[in-house]
């Protein structure tokens, strides 16, 4: 079993540093999307403090489905241009939300939800998905959890064999 053990009192540009280094060798040898997708948003439930849902939409033709996440059940089905996942994709920007309720179209899936980023993930020019985490404080993420989060997905990207998701 690996053990994740990221301590959260360090500077957050070596606690993201950390997670990245967790996650290339969490992921060592295995390119599944299921398995590898499933055990990136374990290591950032496990890692990350002061958050309610972690975890990933697949791109499946013109939507976004729901893949491996850790918290609530959480909607389905996401239309491109929609929510902030899908504003996130179609625009191929990371989104940062301070005030979720103050973003026009948010899609609330898990009511305790205050702020949320969304990172989304491009292999080789290809939009995959995102990685969405929301928090239950409102302006919890900020350019610093952008900054971790972007290496996070970077580290993850190249590690999928993304044909087979
Ligand atoms: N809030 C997202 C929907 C996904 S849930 O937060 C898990 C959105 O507006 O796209």
């Amino acid at each position: 079993m690996f053990a994740s053990k990221i301590d959260q009192t360090l500077p957050r540009d070596v606690f993201y540093r950390d997670l990245a280094a967790s996650l290339a060798s969490l992921l060592e040898g295995e390119s599944d999307p299921l398995a590898n997708l499933a055990n990136a948003s374990a290591l950032l439930g496990q890692a990350l403090p002061r958050i309610n849902w972690c975890g990933f939409y697949v791109l499946r033709g013109e939507e976004l489905v729901l893949g491996p996440f850790q918290g609530k059940p959480a909607c389905v089905r996401i239309a491109m241009g929609k929510g902030v996942c899908g504003t996130a994709a179609a625009r191929r920007e990371t989104l940062l939300v301070p005030d979720v309720n103050a973003f026009p179209g948010h899609i609330a899936c898990d009511a305790d939800s205050r702020s949320e980023i969304v990172v989304p993930i491009v292999a080789g020019g290809t939009l995959r998905g995102v990685l969405d985490i929301d928090s239950p404080e409102p302006g919890r993420f900020d350019v610093e959890d952008q900054k971790g989060l972007e290496a996070f997905v970077a580290t993850l990207t190249p590690r999928i064999n993304w044909d087979t998701a």
